[in-house]
């Protein structure tokens, strides 16, 4: 049984995001797939986890080779330039990533080659030659079968990508010998794909008969020398998985890094490259004796009006234009909740719009406002003094009690939307209870009744304000400040105290502003 502790004892979390091509600047795509991993990082960590969280840059290979000659420029000053813009993407986004890989650093060329020597010693590579199908775009092989003949004669990939005749001396990796086992190990361990329609379909490819894999070419030179023969360069999907190791420090496989963090606890993917991290990384993995990751979830398409973005299309959303119109954690907040999580979906103003008016502004702005204004006017501007609680009072707190536990197994599966939904749930359920206790009108006849009402919807904020704060850790660190909960005091093992009565609050301020469209703005 994988065990979920460092050999401290205490409880670790190791999370990673795809190590993205350097061919191209970074768009909305790469900032949801941090992000997403971002989230899970932060609700760790609060829940007490010592966790890890990677992500970086993917810098070998033809297709970034090609892209730096097309810049006129050589190579590493290419890969310098553009991995340089995804480190400033991990700012932008307030990513809380804990290293920052790429894959031409020497800790990188080590590992990669240290995994080579593992699967070689193995018995498990061996030299022949590849004639076949090979598309630069997708840095991937693809048999005969795969492909469709266009009416030019072109061969496409289902990407969309066009694949070239390639032939040359060759590694390869016996993936055939591994069908089997591979197939068990999904057996044995059924969460390690996600969503479930993914894993079948991993599955289902495998269990179509799998070909030994090309693992080395020869007819180019920016990559990692196979060892003992740099006439060949690693196969950069190779070279680029073995980054998750790299980064815990293998081929150091009993420092304290990697006893304490690997297995990663999940690889983050698109659904493009789901293949390359269920079939090809465990069989390799298991090929070198190394344990393979405990899950890796795949999730959909970001869509703008309804097609994928591309730079030929010319439909690419930045994520700094979004945040510059947006503002930052309304962004996060949107993209985690607008589309369930795994499936493809559609981003647009509109939608945007309605999410920051109503889920932000309205519900969880105008909940927080409404009664810290009160408290402000009516109890001295410090946390009132609650008499007995009521059915009501206490049902409320048991709603927002109940989200912890929630959230872990939402996030568990990935599902942010179904755990945005849930604290949603208890903020509609808040404003109701502001509207039947009517505070306003307790005022005159039951002052010490409005005083509860007002503390048990302070207790309620503190509560919800902690556990969004993964997703808005801006917008929730200003909510926590008006409650004046103390900076040391807002991990999830807090969730179980409570405000202190007399406590001093400063003067509130809304922390959702509506948004209003720039040619109505005045
Ligand atoms: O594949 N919607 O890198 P890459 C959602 N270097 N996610 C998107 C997206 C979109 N429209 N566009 C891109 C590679 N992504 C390899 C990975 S890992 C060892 C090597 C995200 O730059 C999504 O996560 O092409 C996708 O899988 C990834 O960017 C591909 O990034
Ligand atoms: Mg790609």
């Amino acid at each position: 049984m994988p065990s979920d502790e460092a050999p401290s004892g205490e409880a670790r979390y190791y999370i990673t995001t795809p190590i993205y091509y350097v061919n191209d600047r970074p768009h909305i795509g790469h900032a949801y797939s941090t992000l997403a991993c971002d989230v899970l990082a932060r609700f760790m960590r609060l829940d007490g986890r010592r966790v890890f969280f990677l992500t970086g840059t993917d810098e070998h290979g033809q297709k970034v080779e090609k892209s730096a000659q097309s810049a006129g420029v050589d190579p590493q000053t290419f890969t310098d330039q553009v991995s340089e813009n995804f480190r400033e993407l991990a700012s932008l986004m307030g990513f809380s990533n804990d290293d920052f890989i790429r894959t031409t650093e020497r800790r990188h060329r080590e590992s990669a080659q240290a995994l080579w020597h593992a699967l070689a010693d193995a018995g498990e590579i061996y030299l022949g030659s590849y004639s076949g199908w090979y598309a630069v775009r997708d840095e991937a092989f693809y048999g005969e079968d795969e492909l469709t003949r266009t009416e030019g004669g072109r061969m496409v990939a289902p990407s969309g990508a066009e694949a070239e005749w390639v032939e040359e001396p060759s590694y390869f990796f016996r993936l055939s010998a591994w069908q089997d086992r591979l197939l068990a190990f999904y057996e044995a361990n059924p969460d390690f794909i996600g969503p479930d329609s993914r894993r079948n379909e991993v599955v289902s490819f495998v269990k179509g008969g799998l070909r030994d894999l090309s693992v080395s070419r020869t007819t180019f030179k920016w990559g990692i020398p196979v060892p003992d023969d740099p006439d060949h360069i690693m196969y950069v999907w190779l070279d680029a998985l073995t980054n998750y190791i790299t980064a815990v420090g293998y081929p150091q496989t009993d420092s304290e890094a990697f006893r304490t963090f690997w297995p990663a606890d999940l690889h983050m993917v698109g659904k493009d490259i789901l293949r390359f991290h269920a079939v090809y990384w465990p069989a390799f993995l298991m090929a070198a004796g190394i344990e393979p990751p405990r899950r890796v979830f795949a999730h959909g398409w970001l869509l703008n009006r309804g097609e994928k973005m591309s730079k030929s299309l010319g439909n690419v959303l930045r994520p700094s234009d979004l945040i510059e119109k947006y503002g930052l954690d309304p962004v996060r907040y949107y993209l985690l909740r607008e589309v369930p999580f795994g499936a493809d979906g559609y981003i647009s103003h509109e939608s945007m719009v309605h999410r920051i008016n109503g889920d932000l502004s309205n519900d969880f702005g105008n909940l927080a406002q409404r009664f810290l204004s009160m408290i402000q006017k009516n109890c001295g501007a410090k946390v009132p003094q609650p008499g007995e609680l009521s059915a009501e009072d206490m049902a409320l707190l048991d709603a927002a009690d109940a989200l912890l536990p929630k959230l872990r197994q939402e996030l568990g599966q990935q599902a942010f939307h179904r755990g945005l939904e849930a604290i949603w749930s208890v903020i509609g359920d808040a404003n109701r209870y502001v509207d039947e206790q009517a505070p306003w009108a307790l005022r005159k006849t039951d002052p010490d009744r409005m005083a509860t009402v007002l503390y048990v919807l302070a207790e309620t904020l503190r509560r919800l304000a902690l556990l969004v704060q993964p997703v808005m850790p801006d917008a929730m660190s200003r909510m926590l400040d008006q409650l004046s909960v103390p900076a040391d005091q807002r991990g999830f093992g807090d969730l179980d105290k409570t405000l202190t009565p007399g406590t001093e609050l400063p003067k509130p301020e809304g922390v959702f502003p509506r948004y209003v469209e720039p040619e109505a703005a005045q």
